[in-house]
């Protein structure tokens, strides 16, 4: 018997294709055809997340990006929102639509916590009032993070739908007044529209309330599926990555098993990484290249789902990916949009000068750890044997997400059925390479934005 217990997390700046994987891990779940249930768990974040997915239905490919909700909702598994979730509500009603029944398949633990309108109202606030600019998606998280330290101007789901509510919305946002009124906000009138705004929301999700930790912990040893999906990347965790410029939730794989009680050994954890990284929202990035980013960024589309902004790209960082991948335990590492770099020639970083670089007389020291500023770094020292490493020939006929026309899906199909033997020698070598100084081996490798356009180096 098969149980699939995955983890998928990200090791970048995040936007490194978790939505596809988990999909895809999901996908393969619901083929086993065992009887067993397949549930997808989120464990962190919010609706800064933007997961999007192609996948094809009667001939026809469909976009599907999620916010709220566990991207196990395109496949139509068990959904799970786990205690740390800055959890929105109306977002995830949102994305339910009209959906037939959801009944006894969403679990939102009672303790999620939930984020209001006035989180978001904040957070475009106090960015206003910061010197530094962090760029945040908007979406009220660091303000609801905020909330759950404070402790008393939380509120747990299961408050949240019982008819305590209205009494302990008055009491936080009682307690919020100073900072409401200062970002202009009359506190009589939002209370009255928040009330209004969820009196339907509470309703439809009144029955989802669990105690989620023993509900998984019943799935598991009734060897049913389970997904555990994270959001962002290591390197936005807020205690791990490039401070300050990160988000809220501590979103590294070992802090899900402290809240969702399922346990690491159980699980096989899947680092993503797209090939090159990407960053929305402001913060350093050594690698980033502005001819690497023209190259790119267009013709691969990398806009946030989120937010619309444009993504910047730099060339492979692999620093970051070895030291991410410790951090989050991975056991394995699956590189995404290996589609979009043909043609082109990548380099490798694999340590950072800081105060100067070699030669320059400035007497520039070069490290091999990740330092708490990257913006100190002055120069990223690619390994020479790195450099002009084309994975793939051009032209870039499999470059852009939107380019999904039948063609392309045949080629790609092409690709997938070779397996992993018959991909270019240039992408072999390099993965040869990454694997030995990242420490992880790759198992697979995405060549196109669609469900199971993924390349596995060995038969799972
Ligand atoms: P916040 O999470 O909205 O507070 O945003 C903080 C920083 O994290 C900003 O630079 C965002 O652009 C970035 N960020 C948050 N969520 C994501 C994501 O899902 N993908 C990429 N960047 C993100
Ligand atoms: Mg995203």
């Amino acid at each position: 018997m098969t149980q699939i217990l995955d983890m998928i997390v990200g090791g970048q700046w995040g936007d490194e294709g978790k939505g596809k994987i988990a999909a895809e891990a999901a996908w393969r779940a619901q083929q086993l055809n065992d009887g067993k249930r397949t549930v997808v768990v989120r464990y962190q974040g919010g609706c800064n997340a933007g997961h999007t997915l192609y996948i094809l239905i009667e001939g026809k490919l469909h976009k599907i990006v999620t916010h709220a909700a566990p991207m196990g909702i395109a496949l139509n598994t068990d959904l799970g929102i786990g205690p740390d979730v800055a959890f929105d509500p109306v977002a995830l009603v949102n994305e339910m639509g009209e959906h037939p029944d959801y009944s006894g398949r969403i679990m939102i633990s009672e303790r999620t916590g939930v984020l209001f309108g006035y989180h978001k109202l904040l957070d475009g606030w106090r960015e206003t009032q910061r010197a530094g600019k962090i760029g945040t998606t908007g979406r009220g998280i660091g303000p609801f993070y905020v909330d759950a330290a404070m402790r008393s101007t939380h509120i747990p789901f299961a408050v949240y739908v019982s008819d305590a509510f209205p009494k302990k919305l008055e009491e936080v946002l009682q307690q919020k007044r100073m900072e409401l009124e200062a970002a202009g906000v009359d506190v009589r009138e939002l209370f009255r529209e928040t009330m209004e705004e969820h009196e339907a929301v509470r309703e439809r999700l009144a029955s989802f309330c669990e105690r989620l930790e023993y509900r998984l912990r019943e799935y598991h040893e009734n060897g049913d599926h389970i997904i555990i999906e994270g959001a962002q990347g290591a390197m936005l965790d807020r205690n791990m990555g490039t401070i300050p410029d990160v988000t809220s939730s501590q979103l590294l794989a070992p802090h899900a098993f402290a809240t969702l009680g399922l346990r690491r050994e159980d699980f096989t954890i899947y680092m993503v990484e797209k090939v090159y990284p990407t960053r929305v929202g402001n913060g350093p990035m050594p690698t980033y290249d502005a001819e690497f980013n023209a190259a790119v960024q267009p013709n691969a589309g990398e806009v946030g789902a989120s937010t619309g902004r444009d993504r910047r790209c730099g060339y492979p960082d692999w620093l970051i990916v070895q030291r991410s991948a410790f951090l989050h335990d991975a056991d394995a590492i699956i590189i995404t949009r290996a589609d979009n770099v043909q043609g082109l020639d990548l380099k490798a970083g694999v340590g950072y000068w800081i105060g100067g670089q070699l030669n320059d007389g400035m007497g520039g020291e070069l490290i091999d750890e990740v330092p708490l500023d990257l913006g100190a770094v002055t120069g990223v020292f690619y390994k020479p044997d790195h450099f002009g490493w084309r994975l793939w020939e051009g032209p870039q006929d499999l470059s852009h997400p939107e380019a999904v026309d039948a063609e392309l899906r045949d080629k790609r199909a092409a690709k997938v059925q070779g397996g992993f033997d018959a991909l270019p020698d240039g992408l072999r070598t390099y993965l040869w390479r990454h694997d030995e100084f990242v420490g992880k081996p790759t198992m697979a490798v995405s060549i196109g934005p669609a469900l199971n356009e993924t390349v596995w180096r060995v038969d799972r």
